[in-house]
């Protein structure tokens, strides 16, 4: 069970990384243009490839910019052959529904040796699904479940139980972070991994409390270096 930092920006990972907390990190393109990268695919390309590099071996997801099949599998192919540690991102449908996804990803996975990352699903049902094609990860996108009104911790534990239960490869990430909360929460549901943006790791690590205990500490460490 661990955490993948759910950002592009090279700083934020360094960060965490060098803290040694971090197992791998995800991106899309949304937090990609709001972190600023630039340059077309030109810029995805360097960005991503300065991502997997500062945090190799570990994972790093990328997302393919296209919901054509032909353009998903040659973005998929290309994307993968910038770093050994770049897996792909692909929607489980298209915005209309459309079903090629899901064949595409099994392509990928069978025939050209590329890790996918199903992603932006809402239900244990479209994990098992996505796990069924071949994908390497299910992404759950917890958050926006639990802001439609549903309980994303039973669909994590329904996942969890399917793939278990069929011995399917996949591992559950749990994505769009929204509380601290969240990460502990989900982890307990059985997601082998919950993606967390830097601000909630942040708030992870970081309690008032320990603040004013830290500041008790040192004040009367002071107090005690200069007791003869
Ligand atoms: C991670 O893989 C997802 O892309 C990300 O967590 C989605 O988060 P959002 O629901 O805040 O867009």
């Amino acid at each position: 069970m661990s955490i993948f930092i759910d950002s592009s920006r090279l700083e934020e990972i360094k960060k965490y990384h060098k803290m040694g907390i971090i197992r791998g990190v995800t991106t899309n393109p949304t937090i990609m243009v709001k972190d600023g990268v630039t340059g077309g695919l030109l810029g995805i390309k360097e960005q991503s490839i300065k991502i997997a590099k500062l945090i190799d071996p570990l994972p790093l997801s990328v997302e393919v910019l296209s919901n054509n099949r032909d353009e998903m599998i040659d973005q998929a192919v290309e994307f993968a052959k910038w770093a050994p540690n770049i897996n792909v991102k692909i929607t489980i449908h298209g915005p209309n529904g459309e079903l090629d996804n899901l064949e595409v990803i099994n392509i990928l996975e069978t025939q050209h040796d590329v890790r996918i990352n199903v992603t932006a699903m809402m239900s244990a049902q479209q994990c098992y699904l996505a796990a069924c094609a071949g994908a390497s990860y299910v992404s759950i996108f917890c958050g926006r479940v639990n802001n439609m009104g549903y309980n994303s911790i039973e669909e994590i534990t329904k996942t969890r139980k399917l793939l278990d239960l069929f011995n399917l490869k996949s591992k559950i990430i749990a994505a769009s972070t929204r509380e601290v909360l969240n990460v502990s929460e989900w982890l307990l549901a059985g997601a082998h991994i919950v993606t967390v943006t830097p601000k909630l790791i942040e708030g992870m690590i970081i309690h008032p409390y320990t603040k004013e205990t830290v500041q008790m500490f040192l004040n009367d460490a002071k107090k005690l270096s200069k007791l003869l």
